[in-house]
C-alpha cells in the first residue's frame, strides 16, 4: 500500500523485512505479584542450585585421615547426586608393598610387611590369594597375635661403634599376624618388628646418654603405656647385654671358652591358659648359643644340652637351674616388653596379655629398674629409669590403631568469589530467561488463546468495536476498560471519559478518510 516518502504520516505503511511485536499489558490482576514473587523465588533457587553444582571445583589434597576427609562432604548427601556427584570428596586407597616399612598412628615402632593373603581365597597354604601388596584404606588393625619374639645376641660380630656402646648387642625381632576388614573382605598380613637399641647406624655423639632409637615419638602423659614400653625394652636390652658381658668376662678370667653369639626364640606357651605375663611360663624358649673354642672349633648350647629337650624349653626350669648362660629372666623380660609394646602400638585394646596396660604387671617388671641401671654398659636406657609408680606418667592403655600414611584425596574447593559471581550470574540469567519463556508460553496458551481479541493491539480493539457498533455505542464494557488500563481498575468515570476521548480521536482520523490504516 501507499508509496514510501509520500508524507511522514504515510511512512508507516511500508513493511520492512524485519518486524517488531506489538506489546500490550496483561489483562490480569495476579500477574504482577506472581511475576515479582516468582522472580525472587526463582532467583534464590537458581542461585542456590548453581552454587551447589558449579560453585565448587575438585582440587587434589593430601590427607592423613581419609575417612574424615570423605565424610566432610556429607552435607552433599542431602542433595540429588546428579547435582553434586562431581564435587563429592574422595580419596584413593594406598598399596603397602610387601617388604616396605610402615608405622601406626601411635607413631612408635616401625614394621616391615612380610606377607599378605586373603583367607577367603584359600590363603597362603593353598597358594591362592597371596598378594604383593596390602590395599589399605585407613582400616583398623585387628585381631593381632604375636607369633614369636626372637633375640639375637652378638658381641665381636657387631661394629666397633656399637661395641663402644656395649660389648654385647641384641636384635629383638617380633613376628605378628594381623587382619584388616577392607572393601575386599578380610585380609591377613604378617609383619616383623626389629628392635636394636644400639643400631648399626648409631652415631658416636650419643654415648653415655639416652639414645631414643627405634621409637618415632614418645609422650609421657598421652602415650604412657608406650613410654613405659620403650623404657622396658631399652632397660632390659642394656641390662641383658651387660649380663652377657659379665658372663663372658667370668669365662675369660677362668680361661674357659666364651660364647660368641646366641639366639633365643620365645614363643607363646602351648598352654594357652597362661595369660598372666608375670608367669615365667608365659613363653617357652628355644635357644642356641655358640661357644667359640678358638681355632675354628665351637660348641653349641641348646635345650638338649641340659636334659630332655621339651623340659629344657620351660623358662621356669631354666631360671631355676640357672642354666648357662644365665640371662633367662632378663631376656624373658625383654621378650615380654617387646610383645607388649608391639601389641600396644598395634592398638590391640582387647589383648588378653599386655603388661603395659596392667599396672600390677608393669610394677612387677619395673621393680628392679634402680638396680638394673647400675648394671649397664655405655648405652643408657630410658626414658624412665625408676620403677612404675615413682615416675610421673599418664594413665595406661591404648587406642585402636591404623597404618599412618598420607592419602591422595580430591576435595571440593569453592571457586574464587569473582569467578563464582560471574558464573552464577550467567547461569541464573540463562535459567531465568528460560523460565520467563515458559511462563509467557503458558499464559499465552491458557489465558490469551481462548480470547483472540486479547491478542489484538489496543487500537485494533477499539477500532473493531467502533466499526461494529459505531462511536455512539461507547462506553466500552468493564472488561475492556481493564484491558486498556493494564489490569489497574480505574475509577469508572475517569475510564469512561478517557475512552470517550480516545474514540473521538479515532473518529476524527476516520473522517480524514484514511481507512487503510485501520484495516485489520
Ligand atoms: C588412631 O586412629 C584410630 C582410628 O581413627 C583412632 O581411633 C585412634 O584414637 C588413633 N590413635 C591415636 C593415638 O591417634
Ligand atoms: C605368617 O606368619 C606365621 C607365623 O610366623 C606363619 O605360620 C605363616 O605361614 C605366615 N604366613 C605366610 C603367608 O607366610
Ligand atoms: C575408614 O573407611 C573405610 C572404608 O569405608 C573403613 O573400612 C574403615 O574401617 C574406616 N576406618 C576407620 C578408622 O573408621
Ligand atoms: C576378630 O576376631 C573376632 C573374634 O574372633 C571376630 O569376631 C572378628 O570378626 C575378627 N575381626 C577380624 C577383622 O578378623
Ligand atoms: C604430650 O601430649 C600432650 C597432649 O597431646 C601435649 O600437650 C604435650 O605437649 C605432649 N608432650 C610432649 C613432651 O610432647
Ligand atoms: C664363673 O665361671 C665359673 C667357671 O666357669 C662358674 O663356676 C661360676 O659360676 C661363674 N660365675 C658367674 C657369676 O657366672
Ligand atoms: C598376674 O599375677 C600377679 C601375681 O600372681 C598378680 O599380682 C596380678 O594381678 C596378675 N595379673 C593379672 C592381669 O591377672
Ligand atoms: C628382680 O630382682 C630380684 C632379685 O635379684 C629377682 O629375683 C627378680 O627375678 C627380678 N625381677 C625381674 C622382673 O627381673
Amino acid at each position: 500500500m501507499g508509496r514510501a516518502g509520500r508524507s511522514p504520516r504515510h511512512s508507516t505503511t511500508h513493511a520492512s523485512m524485519f518486524s517488531y511485536p506489538v506489546t500490550r499489558r496483561y489483562p490480569f490482576r495476579w500477574i504482577t505479584p506472581v511475576v515479582i514473587i516468582g522472580f525472587v523465588v526463582a532467583t534464590i533457587l537458581f542461585t542456590f542450585l548453581n552454587f551447589v553444582s558449579t560453585g565448587y571445583t575438585l582440587v587434589n589434597e593430601e590427607s592423613w585421615n581419609p575417612n574424615a576427609t570423605v565424610s566432610s562432604g556429607v552435607w552433599m548427601n542431602h542433595w540429588p547426586s546428579f547435582l553434586v556427584s562431581k564435587v563429592e570428596p574422595s580419596c584413593e586407597p594406598i598399596n603397602v608393598q610387601v617388604g616396605s616399612e610402615f608405622f601406626t598412628n601411635q607413631t612408635a615402632l616401625r614394621y616391615t610387611l612380610t606377607d599378605v593373603w586373603q583367607t577367603s581365597q584359600g590363603g597362603a597354604g593353598a597358594g591362592n590369594g597371596v598378594a604383593s601388596s596390602l590395599t589399605y584404606f585407613s582400616n583398623l588393625i585387628e585381631n593381632c597375635s604375636v607369633n614369636s619374639v626372637e633375640i639375637d645376641y652378638a658381641a665381636m660380630d657387631r661394629s666397633a661403634s656399637q661395641f663402644a656402646y656395649s660389648e654385647w648387642g641384641a636384635v629383638v625381632r617380633t613376628y605378628a599376624t594381623c587382619t584388616i576388614l577392607g572393601s575386599g573382605g578380610l585380609t591377613n598380613f604378617n609383619i616383623t618388628q626389629e628392635y636394636d637399641y644400639v643400631p648399626s647406624d648409631i652415631s658416636f655423639s650419643t654415648l653415655y646418654t639416652f639414645l631414643g632409637t627405634n621409637f618415632l615419638s614418645r609422650n609421657r602423659t598421652d602415650k604412657s603405656s608406650l613410654w613405659w614400653g620403650e623404657s622396658l625394652m631399652s632397660m632390659y636390652w642394656t641390662h641383658s647385654t651387660y649380663q652377657m658381658q659379665t658372663i663372658r668376662e667370668n669365662q675369660t678370667t677362668n680361661d674357659a671358652p666364651g660364647i660368641r653369639k646366641g639366639t633365643l626364640y620365645f614363643y607363646p606357651n602351648d598352654d594357652r591358659t597362661i595369660t598372666n605375663m608375670t608367669d615365667p611360663d608365659f613363653f617357652e624358649c628355644d635357644y642356641r648359643f655358640i661357644i667359640d673354642k678358638s681355632q675354628g672349633a665351637f660348641d653349641v648350647v641348646f635345650p638338649g644340652t641340659y636334659g630332655e629337650y621339651r623340659s629344657q624349653t620351660r623358662l621356669s626350669t631354666l631360671v631355676q637351674q640357672a642354666s648357662y648362660p644365665n640371662i633367662w629372666t632378663e631376656a624373658d623380660a625383654l621378650a615380654k616388653a617387646a610383645y607388649s609394646t608391639v601389641m600396644t602400638d598395634l592398638g590391640q585394646t582387647s589383648a588378653k596379655s599386655n603388661l603395659l596396660t596392667d599396672p600390677a604387671s608393669l610394677s612387677f617388671f619395673t621393680t628392679n629398674f634402680t638396680e638394673a641401671t647400675r648394671n649397664i654398659a655405655n648405652a643408657y636406657p630410658g626414658p624412665a629409669d625408676r620403677p612404675y609408680g615413682t615416675e610421673d606418667s599418664g594413665p595406661l592403655g591404648t587406642t585402636p590403631s591404623v597404618i599412618k600414611t598420607k592419602y591422595l584425596c580430591q576435595v571440593p574447593q569453592r571457586k574464587p568469589a569473582g569467578s563464582l559471581f560471574v558464573s552464577i550470574l550467567v547461569a541464573d540469567l540463562v535459567f531465568l530467561q528460560a523460565l520467563w519463556f515458559v511462563f509467557i508460553y503458558v499464559v499465552d496458551m491458557f489465558f490469551l488463546r481462548r480470547h483472540p481479541e486479547r491478542n489484538h493491539c489496543e487500537g485494533c480493539v477499539v477500532d473493531a468495536r467502533m466499526r461494529n457498533l459505531g462511536p455512539d455505542t461507547l462506553p466500552l464494557t468493564k472488561e475492556d476498560a481493564e484491558v486498556e488500563m493494564g489490569g489497574l481498575r480505574p475509577r469508572s468515570s475517569e475510564s469512561r471519559s478517557r475512552s470517550v476521548s480516545r474514540s473521538r480521536l479515532m473518529a476524527q482520523s476516520m473522517d480524514m478518510g484514511n481507512r487503510d490504516f485501520y484495516r485489520p
